[in-house]
């Protein structure tokens, strides 16, 4: 078990506030100006990086899963990556109770910290697998934030996903025809496309909010202009496989399907 300790080391009893490190945890928030609303703001930063912790935690479970064909205990964790991801997208409504006015009496503040430095959340795209579909620049610029993180990673869960259907020697499109014999296959590519729909979501929410809280053309605390940086991650994929075949079924099912881009 990770970070697990013994706690009969010390006394056969714990209470709450010791099980959950309560000491460390609530004082970790530290506000850098006294401005009431940088307290919300820390908070969901706070909140939203504990579930990156825990991502990373059922990433790093799953590829193994997958890779033995344990596909029943595998996909019972995807449902979950997929669960938390659409809870991250809830924090953006209680952040944007924060007014714009606010956040620019203290954002001066927060000279060049920005969530785009979150070394945790881009291991957990790292770890689906973005740098196998996002280009070039995309892992360039991880590589020059996060030297060695890509290379941490050698085996995503996309590349262990695709494995399991090798195996199966079955294409997308056969397993949803026979989505009912086939159904733990099913429910995998099912549950892959979910995590990949809640992180779009994700991202134009938080998009969706910042346009709120600092406008559309003002550069962000992490040097960017929208249209430079943020804007690009919308393209961002981890199965495009799973959205691009869907074309394949209705044009299988005598849907009129447009050829090209
Ligand atoms: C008022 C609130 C917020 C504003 C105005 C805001 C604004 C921005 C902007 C402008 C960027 C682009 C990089 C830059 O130049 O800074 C960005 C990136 C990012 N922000 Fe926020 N943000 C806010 C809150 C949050 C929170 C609470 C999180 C939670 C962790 C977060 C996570 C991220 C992440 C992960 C990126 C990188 C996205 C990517 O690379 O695809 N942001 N944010």
């Amino acid at each position: 078990m990770a970070e697990a300790d013994n706690p009969a080391e010390g006394s056969p009893q714990f209470d709450y506030a010791y099980h959950l490190r309560l000491d460390q945890l609530l004082t970790s928030l530290r506000q850098v100006t006294p401005h009431p609303e940088e307290h919300l703001f820390l908070t969901v930063h706070h909140v939203m990086e504990l579930w990156f912790k825990h991502l990373i935690f059922d990433l790093e479970r799953i590829v193994p899963l997958l890779d033995a064909d344990k596909l029943a205990e595998a996909n019972w964790l995807l449902v979950r990556i997929g669960k938390i991801l659409s809870l991250a997208e809830a924090h953006w409504p209680v952040l944007e109770t924060m007014t714009a006015a606010d956040f620019a009496e203290f954002r001066p503040y927060l000279t060049g910290a920005s969530g785009m430095q979150s070394r945790q959340f881009r291991q957990v795209e790292v770890m689906i697998g973005l740098h196998q579909t996002a280009g070039e620049d995309y892992c360039k610029r991880t590589e020059s934030l996060w030297p060695g993180m890509i290379e941490e990673y050698p085996r995503s869960l996309r590349d262990a996903f695709f494995a399991v259907f090798d195996r199966a020697d079955l294409s997308l499109l056969e397993i949803y025809k026979n989505r009912w014999q086939q159904h733990q296959l099913f429910q995998l590519a099912e549950n892959a496309f979910e995590i990949d729909r809640a992180f779009q979501s994700w991202r134009h929410r938080h998009i969706l909010m910042v346009r709120r809280q600092i406008g559309i053309r003002a550069r962000g605390t992490g040097g960017t202009f929208f249209k430079d940086y943020l804007a690009s991650t919308t393209h961002y994929y981890f199965f495009p496989e799973l959205f691009e075949f869907r074309d394949q079924l209705t044009e299988d099912a005598g849907g009129d399907v447009m050829q090209g881009d």
